[in-house]
């Protein structure tokens, strides 16, 4: 039987580590502190306290299911993003630190736009995680994001309301929900763009995760480039477009922006050098 809280945790370091974790400390942290209802801080000042019976039995319940493999943000219900935290479930995806790169450039965006409420579109919104840490920055954007799945707009209402961030969550496919007339000053997307065939949407959390908010047709370019070619209306004069694609996509995504009549189209690298997003402007 374990005796102290710092032997749990090593426990359930070493079962996770077992099991495939690439971050067994980190995981078995959360875990524990989820089953105890600790921080981390406390979990370290009380590490030598003896585990209630029924904290031993929850932190393994939790511990089992992460060892099917099950995402920790699913067990967890959270997912830290940018400086939000924000509840996930099985509906939406879990926000990738990578995105954050699009969150970073797309605030520069709106910085860049010379009205005093810009406008910020956020197409696929999944938990909301793009819109609210945009609307968390930039109070003063009038913010706006949709998604075709209910279940994930459920999520990022919630999200929205909890963080106390004003963002209209429309439901529909792409820029469907719009009249002509609906212009942006930045519009944003991180949409499915991985190829139905790709092997790993078997593995890791990607099994446990929507397939609609992962692949897409066209060997994961059909949403890209149905955005893209869809969005330019919905742009205002000298607004950018900023999608995120996959590293090996970027050249597709410039030669479609540039057949479709942007300027200024250019790819960036993320911190391990690859080319994950691409903006383009409205002539
Ligand atoms: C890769 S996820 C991104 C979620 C979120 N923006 C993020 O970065 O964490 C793509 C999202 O697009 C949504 N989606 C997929 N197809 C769509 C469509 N045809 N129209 C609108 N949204 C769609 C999915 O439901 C999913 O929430």
């Amino acid at each position: 039987m374990t005796t102290t809280l710092d032997a749990l945790l090593r426990e359930l370091r070493d079962r996770l580590q077992a099991a495939g974790s690439e971050e067994p400390g980190l995981e078995a942290r959360l875990l524990l502190g989820a089953a105890t209802g600790l921080d981390t801080s406390a979990l370290i000042a009380r590490g030598l306290e003896a585990p209630t019976a029924s904290q031993r039995e929850r932190a393994d319940a939790l511990c089992r299911r992460r060892e099917t493999g099950e995402p920790i943000a699913h067990i967890l219900g959270r997912r830290a993003f940018w400086t939000l935290d924000l509840g996930i479930s099985p509906a939406c995806l879990i926000p990738r630190p990578e995105t954050e790169l699009l969150v970073e450039r797309a605030i520069a965006a709106i910085d860049a736009c010379e009205r005093a409420h810009p406008r910020v579109l956020d197409l696929g919104t999944g938990s909301g995680a793009i819109i609210l840490a945009l609307k968390a920055e930039r109070p003063a954007i009038e913010a706006v994001a949709t998604d075709r799945s209910p279940d994930a707009l459920r999520q990022a209402r919630a999200n929205a309301d909890a963080l106390g961030l004003d963002v209209a969550f429309l439901q529909g496919t792409w820029l469907d929900p719009f009249k002509p007339s609906d212009a942006f000053d930045v519009i944003v997307s991180n949409p499915p763009y991985i190829a139905p065939d790709d092997p790993h949407l078997t593995r890791g959390d990607l099994r446990f995760e929507p397939r609609e908010a992962l692949a897409a047709p066209e060997a994961g370019l059909g949403d890209l480039y149905t955005i893209i070619d869809t969005a330019l209306t919905h742009l205002l004069p000298g607004a950018p477009l900023l999608l995120e694609h996959g590293f090996d996509q970027a050249r597709d995504v410039r030669v479609r922006m540039e057949q479709e009549g942007y300027r200024e189209v250019q790819s960036l690298r993320d911190p391990a050098g690859h080319e994950r997003i691409t903006i383009g402007v409205h002539a």
